[in-house]
């Protein structure tokens, strides 16, 4: 085989032992991508749609998802499942299409770094945020804050 053709779909891979990690791969994109429709779909619906929609949304509507686990819980999922997604999305755009080797090695690095530094925090917010932290006696929130 010359370089300029490219190789049978079917035809066997480098890599022959261990687990198959680019099909797994392939699957995490699928999978997630089911999970995902609903997440942000049920995501854009409760904030957008519901009670007095877009309107509603400021810094209390914020406070007090985060307040429940399951809206944290669902965020975290989101945040994880979209961050890997598109990590991995983007792997493979960058596979394809830089010719490079070590210019693909530093840039599928880079984003498994920004992906990995996004995910922890965005799970440190989640799961830390408090909305009394830094309140003084100015702010609205004071008497809420009190106790
Ligand atoms: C409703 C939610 C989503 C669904 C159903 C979905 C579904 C998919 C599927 C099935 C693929 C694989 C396509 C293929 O292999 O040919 C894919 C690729 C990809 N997705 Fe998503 N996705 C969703 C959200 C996202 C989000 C939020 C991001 C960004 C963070 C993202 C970024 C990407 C990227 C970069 C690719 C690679 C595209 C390519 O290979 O050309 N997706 N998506």
């Amino acid at each position: 085989m010359t370089a300029d053709t490219l190789a049978a779909p079917r035809s066997p891979q480098v890599r022959k032992k261990g687990a198959n990690l680019e099909k797994w791969g392939w699957v995490y994109m699928r999978a997630s991508g089911v999970l995902l429709v609903v997440l942000i779909f049920g995501h854009l619906f409760v904030n957008l749609m519901l009670g007095e929609g877009i309107k509603g949304i400021d810094f209390a509507f914020v406070a007090g998802k985060f307040a429940s686990p399951f809206w944290q819980w669902w965020d975290v999922l989101m945040l994880w499942l979209a961050l890997i997604h598109g990590a991995n999305g983007m792997r493979t755009i960058v596979n394809d299409y830089v010719t490079n080797a070590t210019a693909r090695k530093v840039l599928v690095w880079a984003l498994w770094l920004s992906a990995g530094l996004l995910i922890l925090l965005g799970t440190l917010v989640v799961f830390t945020f408090d909305p009394c932290l830094g309140v003084t006696a100015d702010s609205m929130l004071w008497e809420t804050c009190q106790g």
